[in-house]
């Protein structure tokens, strides 16, 4: 795993397969909002390029506003009666992408190459029909497949006195560094399915980056490697807060030969090279469950590389302890995710399901509360989207 590789998106096949869930076609025919392009509307559309300064992108994106890595976003404030936004040629094909006006429930719309999307109109859940072009309202897009991408062309408003508003970035920032587990590969959503997302969009007013994708490796060069990605521009954005580490599930795995000293040095370079770029980071390491076997007549959990990442611990902390039994020169915490998730909340392709993501986010949220202080911000807003599964049925 290196610092520098920031994305790996294939950008090949078109998700077509039917996928079922609990044994039903899960139904995949979200509404088109494509619309001709712009240009051959009236003048009354006004047209920003991706560089206007009022866009705030989320996550990782490049210079040519393409988007890299699980649940990167694109969100800003507008005053106008309509809202449509131009995908350029590098967006994948049938990318699912999620929006939302202010706080409503996510919508969920495909996007193709070279297209125009009309995202907002005066009927969109949450328009502010009283005074519609003088109200501030934003619009927040997130990318949810993992291995797709979009490229921003342009924001268009449509309205007289139609403008960009720049709302404020988030004060929080936030890393999250995995393998496919975290990139939200097979959950419902995918990106915004995964704990990643329910953990760092769950917390609230965070800035953050979901930097995970299937087959990565923590001992460099020997899982599935990236290649030909942008480098991220480490300077020109905010050091993260808080970075959490969740890898080391395909290092355990027999076919990548990664022996148990590979994996403890190569962690402790990672960290190293972490705390290097951001000394201020209090860095967060998942230990692997590594799914679940029978045994005698019930479940237990695997634990890949169980005493390694301990020991990685112990490295950083060293003996560091006061007289209190505290270490305020620490920066590396250890997150038993033993107990957390049981067999069955891991599916049929051995990733979390819905439920095990979320229960995993609770958790590793409530973690960063107790352990930082850190109080949770989104108070209302859903962050999972469609896990709305209730009874109204009082006599069965
Ligand atoms: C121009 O386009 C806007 C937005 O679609 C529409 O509301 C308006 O009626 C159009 N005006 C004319 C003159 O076609
Ligand atoms: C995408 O569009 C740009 C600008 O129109 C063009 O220069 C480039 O060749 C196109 N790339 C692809 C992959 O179609
Ligand atoms: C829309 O996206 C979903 C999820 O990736 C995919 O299953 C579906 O095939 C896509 N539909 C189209 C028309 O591209
Ligand atoms: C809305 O904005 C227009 C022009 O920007 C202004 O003339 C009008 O008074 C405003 N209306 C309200 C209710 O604020
Ligand atoms: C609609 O916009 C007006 C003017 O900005 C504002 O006072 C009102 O609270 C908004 N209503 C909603 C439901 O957002
Ligand atoms: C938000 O942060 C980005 C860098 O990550 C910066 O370029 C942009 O100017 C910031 N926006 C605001 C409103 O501060
Ligand atoms: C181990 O790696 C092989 C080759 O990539 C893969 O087929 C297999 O599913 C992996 N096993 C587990 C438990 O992830
Ligand atoms: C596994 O690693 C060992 C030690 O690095 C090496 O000697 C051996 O050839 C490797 N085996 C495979 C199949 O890569
Ligand atoms: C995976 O981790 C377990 C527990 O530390 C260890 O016993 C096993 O040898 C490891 N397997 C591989 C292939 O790294
Ligand atoms: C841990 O402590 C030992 C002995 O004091 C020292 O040699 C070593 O450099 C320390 N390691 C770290 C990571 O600070
Ligand atoms: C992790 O949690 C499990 C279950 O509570 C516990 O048995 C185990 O000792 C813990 N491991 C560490 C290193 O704290």
């Amino acid at each position: 795993m290196r610092l520098s590789i920031t994305a790996a998106v294939l950008w090949t096949s078109v998700a077509s397969a039917t996928i079922l869930q609990n044994g039903q076609v899960r139904p995949n025919n979200y509404p088109s909002t494509a619309i001709p392009i712009i240009s051959s509307y009236n003048s009354s559309w006004h047209s920003y390029p991706p560089s206007a300064p009022e866009l705030s992108y989320k996550g990782r994106w490049d210079d040519k506003y393409i988007s890299w890595w699980s649940a990167p976003g694109l969100k800003f404030g507008f005053q106008a009666e309509q809202v449509a936004i131009s995908f350029g040629n590098y967006t994948s094909d049938g990318v699912l992408v999620a929006y939302r006006l202010d706080g409503q429930d996510w919508m969920l719309t495909n996007v193709t190459a070279s297209s125009t999307q009309l995202l907002v109109t005066p009927s969109t859940a949450g328009y502010n029909l009283t005074t519609p072009i003088n109200a501030t309202q934003t619009l927040e897009l997130r990318v949810t497949n993992w291995a797709y991408g979009v490229q921003i062309q342009c924001v268009h408003l449509s309205g007289g006195a139609a403008k960009l508003i720049k709302i404020p970035n988030y004060t929080r920032n936030m890393e999250l560094i995995g393998d496919s587990l975290s990139a939200g590969q097979y959950a419902t959503y995918e990106g915004i399915s995964s704990y990643s997302w329910g953990l760092m969009y769950g917390l609230g007013n965070v800035e953050f980056s979901i930097t995970a994708f299937p087959g990565d490796c923590l001992h460099e060069g020997r899982c599935y490697d990236p290649a030909g990605i942008p480098d991220w521009d480490f300077a020109a954005h905010p050091a993260a807060d808080i970075t959490v580490i969740n890898l080391g599930t395909n290092d355990n795995n027999t076919s990548n030969n990664v022996t148990a000293t590979q994996f403890y040095n190569s962690y402790i370079n990672l960290i190293n090279e972490i705390h290097t770029r951001w000394p201020q980071s209090q860095i967060i390491i998942l230990s692997l469950w590594s799914g679940f076997a029978q045994v005698g007549n019930t479940w237990q959990q695997g634990s890949g590389f169980l005493n390694e990442i301990q020991n990685v611990v112990k490295y950083f902390n060293n003996g560091s302890l006061n007289e209190r039994g505290e270490c305020p020169s620490c920066f590396v915490y250890y997150f038993n995710t033993t107990g957390i998730i049981e067999h069955n909340d891991i599916g049929p392709l051995y990733h979390p399901t819905d439920v095990g993501h979320v229960k995993l986010a609770s958790h590793l949220m409530q973690y960063v509360k107790l352990t930082f202080g850190w109080i949770f911000e989104q108070t209302g807003p859903e962050v999972q989207h469609e896990t709305l599964y209730w009874n109204d049925q009082p006599d069965y």
